[in-house]
């Protein structure tokens, strides 16, 4: 009865990764339960989802080329675009968003434009908002950037308005931190930067302050939800960011954290399931309206017990 937090599946947002080819459902090693799926794939378990009470899915794309300009990112035939549609047909009522960013489609794997070394921040916001428009092209109910390049909230806002999509909300990836957790995410997305780090775009650690700053920008700029990430150890930033702000916040609890989880309950040192719910509903009395997690589905059937 004095409960204070209630974690359903209704808060989840399921992360899949979609691949080309048929009948793939490839396990990623450093991320146990988790696959590179074909979009036949895909769809079978956004069904499966669906139906345990997952409200969203958000789809991360691994092409089957990759080059200089993330072609892929924006092609109306791309592994994304093609899931969105399937998927869409086949659950119509599950909400389909969309990762915007150009690291998994780049040869490179950085999440921007490259020239002499150094991510260019403004000519790729433009390949950003091409992203973003096909996506809603091929039936995203949301897009999501995840790049942190400044200003790409409303360059996507300004080219889906333009073209008709005003109606499609953007959830910005919006004080997103230069993070070690996020290295099985990687290997799941073949997305290693070849040189360097994404400190020059992602945030520092460190810093508390600066998120809100963050948030802000990406308010004004259009953001319907922010997003913090990842969600372990920035619980405070999202105490802060819902504290501070009148819009739904969203918590990306990450690959690391999600893979620190399997490696602990495989050795046979935690019980696996009460940290998962212990984990996801402290990221709910941190202040998360949405938490975006691997755990999605095992934690429903939880839930639903
Ligand atoms: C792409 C992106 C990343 C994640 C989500 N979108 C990786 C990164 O920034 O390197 C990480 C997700 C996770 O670790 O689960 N920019």
């Amino acid at each position: 009865m004095v409960r204070e937090t209630c974690l359903t599946p209704k808060d989840f947002i399921y992360p899949l990764f979609v691949t080309f080819g048929k009948g793939v459902k490839k396990p990623i090693s450093s991320m146990p339960g988790c696959f590179q799926m074909s979009v036949d794939e895909i769809v079978k378990e956004a069904q499966n989802a669906f139906k345990l009470g997952i409200p969203a899915i958000i789809l991360f794309g691994i092409p089957e080329h990759k080059d200089e300009k993330g072609t892929e990112a924006y092609n109306p035939k791309g592994v994304v675009q093609k899931a969105v549609k399937e998927v869409k047909n086949k659950v119509p009522d599950l909400i389909v968003i969309t990762d915007v960013c150009m690291c998994e489609y780049m040869s490179h794997g950085h999440c921007g434009v490259i020239k002499n070394g150094k991510i260019l921040n403004d000519p790729t916001l433009e390949l950003l908002a091409k992203e973003a428009l096909s996506h809603a092209k091929a039936g995203a109910d949301m897009v999501a950037p995840s790049d942190m390049m400044d200003g790409r909230v409303a360059a996507i806002r300004d080219l889906l308005d333009a073209n008709g999509f005003d109606e499609i909300p953007i959830m910005s990836y919006a004080a997103k931190y230069a993070s070690a957790f996020y290295s099985p995410f990687r290997e799941a997305a073949e997305s290693t930067p070849s040189f360097g780090d994404r400190r020059s775009y992602q945030m520092d650690p460190a810093n508390r302050r600066e998120a809100i700053r963050e948030v802000a920008l990406d308010i004004e700029e259009g953001a319907d939800i922010v997003m913090v990430k990842p969600a372990l150890s920035y619980m405070d930033i999202i105490s802060d960011v819902k504290d501070t702000f009148d819009v739904p916040v969203a918590a990306y609890n990450v690959s690391g954290e999600y893979s620190m989880v399997k490696a602990a309950a495989k050795l046979g040192w935690i019980d696996e399931k009460r940290v998962m719910m212990e984990i996801l509903t402290s990221l709910k009395r941190a202040g998360a309206d949405l938490i975006l997690t691997y755990h999605a589905v095992e934690a429903a059937k939880e839930l639903n017990k």
